[in-house]
């Protein structure tokens, strides 16, 4: 039987509670979920490529079903390269609509045989992103809601 594989690409940076909802609730549908962070995003990051995919190894080593892996280039293209046939992404609200159906369009135009999955974000995770954890960690906020103890860890060093 032909194992679905998802790839669930994003910068992650860094990764939260609401990414890791997206991860455990995918492992009910898939066979195999691999992260896949972005080398080529526009924005600014606080932690490198490099310390990201470190992060969110340490998350998932237990479970031989998530692997971590780093793109650059076209998402479509990794997607074929690396066999799977599914993109995995959250949707938080409607305000995350335009963007990710424009993403979903263009890349479905590109490659056929590449589907994309939505999910809802819970609704605890709703409000959640991680330039607001950022902020919050800036300042000296309290984050353990929002990003696993590993996260929060890294955090207070960046901001230490
Ligand atoms: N819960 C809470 N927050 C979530 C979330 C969830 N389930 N899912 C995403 N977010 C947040 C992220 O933390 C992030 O917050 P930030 O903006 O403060 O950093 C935000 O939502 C969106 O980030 P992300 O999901 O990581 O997407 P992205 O826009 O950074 O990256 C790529 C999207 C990498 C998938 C996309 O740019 C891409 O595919 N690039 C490769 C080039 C390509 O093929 N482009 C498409 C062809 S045009």
């Amino acid at each position: 039987m032909k194992r679905r594989i998802a790839i669930y690409p994003g910068s992650f940076d860094p990764i939260t509670n609401g990414h890791m909802d997206i991860i455990q609730r995918g492992l009910e549908i898939f066979d195999r979920v691999i992260i896949a962070v972005a080398r080529n995003s526009e924005k600014n990051s606080l932690f490198s490529v490099q310390e990201r995919v470190e992060l969110i190894g340490r998350l998932v080593e237990d479970n031989p079903q998530l692997e971590v892996d780093t793109f650059d280039g076209l998402l479509v293209d990794y997607v074929v390269k690396r066999e799977a046939n599914v993109i995995l992404r959250g949707l938080r609200a409607v305000s995350d609509f335009e963007y990710e159906f424009q993403l979903a369009q263009m890349n479905r135009s590109i490659s056929q045989q590449v589907e994309t999955l939505f999910m809802m974000t819970s609704t605890q995770n709703a409000y959640l992103s991680s330039s607001i954890v950022k902020e919050v960690a800036s300042h000296n906020g309290d984050i353990g809601k929002f990003v696993p103890p590993e996260v929060v860890e890294e955090l207070r060093k960046k901001f230490a």
